[in-house]
């Protein structure tokens, strides 16, 4: 089992477009900042063994060990009038594909931006703007033990081994990560959520969950078809509202 995801490590499994250019740093502080206002074409990727200041949604944090995961990011040049947020589904998408065929396992897409595995988050996405651009960063939990994944999450956290028994090829893993954003991005370039719908709404973790999210209490009904998350809220649940952003909580 390999135990880097440097250049001559990954190149084998760099089949397309993304992942060339391809950078990659041992440790980083963020692979975010290695891409967010480079000009660099689409497709390029930053990745790294080892971030110190890894970045998490709402401002959080994202730790893993050295060399247990997948830290990656990936630049985009989206047409300038789409609506970039569909991009974090995007990229779950690709991320639960290329974790379902590591591990054999059901991955589902916890809305917005997370990746489940057996009820566990084992990914998560970021997607960050700048100059017309996208960075969408992908961290996925690969190789961690128990011990090392965090305690405090608002979502049960799990890694494929903690969810298999087995360690995984990080290299070739992000090979078909990789190759999975490009052909699932295209799709999206060319038609939109609209044509990713199918399969974005048959891996839909939080569908008929009671969730709490941005503190109201509510049932998840569907992701739209244009990415935003359909609730019922309510006494006796008769209201109907529309999320477009946030973090959900869901009952166990
Ligand atoms: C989340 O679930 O809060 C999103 C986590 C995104 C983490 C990835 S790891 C690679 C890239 N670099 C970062 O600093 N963050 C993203």
């Amino acid at each position: 089992m390999n135990t880097s995801l440097a250049q001559q490590a990954v190149a084998p499994y760099i089949r397309g477009r993304f992942g060339k250019p391809y950078l990659y740093e041992s440790e980083c502080e963020s692979t975010q900042l290695l891409l967010l206002g480079s000009g660099l074409v689409e497709g390029a990727t930053a990745a790294t063994d080892h971030q110190t200041g890894g970045r998490g949604r709402h401002g959080k944090e994202w730790i893993a060990p050295s060399g247990s995961s997948i830290l990656v990011s990936v630049m985009l040049h989206p047409p300038p009038n789409r609506h970039f947020p569909e991009l974090s589904l995007v990229a779950a998408l690709a991320a639960a594909e290329a974790i379902e065929g590591a591990t054999g396992l059901t991955a589902q897409i916890k809305w917005p931006n997370d990746v489940m595995l057996n009820r566990r988050k084992v990914a998560g996405i970021l997607s960050e703007m700048s100059d017309g651009t996208v960075v969408v960063g992908i961290g996925i939990n690969v190789n961690q033990a128990r011990d090392d994944l965090p305690l405090d999450s608002p979502t049960p956290p799990g890694s494929l081994r903690t969810l298999t028994g087995q360690s995984c090829d990080r290299a070739a893993l992000l090979g078909s990560l990789l190759f999975r954003l490009e052909r699932i991005y295209d799709g999206w370039r060319h038609g939109g959520l609209a044509d990713l719908y199918g399969e974005v709404g048959a891996r839909d973790f939080l569908r008929g969950r009671q969730i709490t999210v941005d503190g109201e209490e509510a049932v998840a009904l569907q992701i739209l078809r244009d990415g935003r998350l359909e609730v019922a809220t309510g006494n006796g649940h008769g209201e109907r509202r529309v999320v477009e952003s946030g973090e959900v909580l869901f009952e166990r």
